[in-house]
């Protein structure tokens, strides 16, 4: 359907669903006229067609916050807004961000212990050293593509030293999250199917490293832990795989579109930029407010289990709604000034990036250390990153990010 404007005031109807609203960075004032006039909007028609649009920073929690109502299984339709589409093109991974309780509850449990404050602290100084290394390598000299120089290539990084990860290999990672995260393919069947191929190489790859693994001593790694952890008697060898996609998927295009976004966001704002360079210790404030601003994940889907009276509207069984977390981020009665980065804003950790309630990101902390790593080692450089064009955005409603963006460091 194509993007339908109408006069503020008049009734909406936007479909925020299509993607060139995303590509062309044109997403911000359609989500303020709905914020302001009809926070929970109903689209016909749109691009994923039928859909609740939940775009208040209240609302969406109040819909995360109700899991036994609003669902994320993928027996009802999952955590995107695109539909399965039962042709034979898709490859059914059961994973447990697209689990009800009870079920992902004991499947989570395999994978938090990965993520505990201790655990972040072991990986610390792997990724400090290996982020130091890459910035070392960085030229002053010459513009270069700062998302596959710096983003790519620390995320891949930080997934494979998780997993330990065929350190040669890494780039695989990138690939098959791109295919796998990518949901503007359902509207192409050859590009589904392509898909699946790429879906069924990262699954064989696993499957050995599963076999090299499951007779082995056990590693500090998260194959090794989920492989001998109690709760893996929960998980048959699908959900293993699909838990481990889901592990990569979630890391990769988040984490990268938030470094993108923290070189592309801390140039839009230079005055918030020299006073994150004059007080380093604001640092771990503004990986939140990075996180905040930029919300590399625009939406996570719900469907509607039974009737609810959802603020005024009414939500029947089967609806599907869509948590458009890029909107609750930028909500002005919970952030003032909301589109603007302010690196020391007080409530910053208020954002909804990370999703709220059971699903609440697993690997937050880890996105965090990375990031905030990634920013103490610039200082520590006094590296600052300057945005030279108008970078290239993906074109999606979902992952919420770039594709290229040329930059030329400078000394501060
Ligand atoms: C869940 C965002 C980094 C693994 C989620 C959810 C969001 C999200 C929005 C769903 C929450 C919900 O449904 O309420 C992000 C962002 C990141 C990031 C913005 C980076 C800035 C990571 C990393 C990993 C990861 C580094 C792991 C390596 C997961 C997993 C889930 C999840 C496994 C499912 C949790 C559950 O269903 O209980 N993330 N994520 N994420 N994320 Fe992340």
């Amino acid at each position: 359907m194509a993007t339908v404007f109408k006069d503020p005031g008049a009734e909406l109807t936007y479909d925020m669903s299509d993607a060139s609203w995303y590509v062309e960075d044109r997403w911000q004032e359609p989500f303020a006229q709905l914020r302001a006039h009809d926070p929970i909007h109903w689209t016909q028609g749109g691009s994923f067609g039928d859909f609740w649009n939940v775009t208040s920073h209240k609302a969406i929690q109040h819909v995360e916050a109700l899991p036994e109502i609003f669902s994320s299984s993928y027996e009802f339709g999952g955590i995107t807004l695109a539909d399965r589409i039962d042709d034979g093109t898709e490859l059914i991974m059961p994973m447990f961000i697209a689990m009800d309780r009870p079920k992902h509850t004991g499947q989570r449990r395999t994978v938090a212990p990965a993520f505990t404050p201790s655990e972040m602290k072991r990986m610390s100084d792997d990724i400090r050293m290996r982020t130091a290394e890459l910035l070392d390598t960085l030229p002053w000299d010459k513009p270069f593509d700062w998302v596959d120089t710096v983003s790519i290539e620390l995320t891949t990084q930080m997934l494979a030293i998780l997993f330990d990860f065929p350190w040669a290999d890494r780039r695989k990672l990138t690939e098959w999250s791109d295919w796998a995260g990518d949901i503007e393919l359902v509207h192409s069947e050859e590009l589904r199917a392509e898909r699946l191929k790429h879906l069924y190489e990262m699954g064989a790859y696993f499957k050995n490293l599963w076999d090299a693994k499951i007779n082995a001593e056990p590693t500090p790694d998260l194959i090794s832990m989920m492989i001998h952890s109690d709760a893996m008697a929960e998980m048959d060898e699908l959900e293993f795989m699909g838990n481990l996609i889901l592990l990569i998927v979630g890391g990769n295009d988040t984490t990268r579109n938030s470094m993108s976004g923290l070189a592309y966001g801390l140039h839009q704002f230079p005055e918030q930029r020299e006073k994150l360079e004059q007080n380093p210790s604001l640092i771990p404030n503004a990986v939140q407010e990075i996180i905040r601003w930029q919300t590399p994940l625009a939406h996570m889907r719900r469907t509607a289990l039974a009737d609810y009276d959802l603020f005024g509207k009414t939500i029947k069984k089967g609806d599907k709604l869509a948590l458009w977390y890029i909107s609750g981020n930028r909500d002005e009665t919970v952030f003032e000034d909301a589109d603007s980065i302010i690196v020391d804003r007080e409530n910053a950790r208020r954002h909804l990036a990370f999703g709220y309630g059971i699903h609440r990101c697993v690997g937050a902390r880890l996105a965090e250390l990375q990031i905030a790593i990634l920013l103490e080692e610039m200082a520590k450089r006094r590296m600052r990153v300057n945005v030279l064009a108008e970078p290239e955005r993906v074109r999606a409603c979902f992952v919420h990010g770039y594709r290229s963006m040329q930059v030329q460091l400078s000394k501060y």
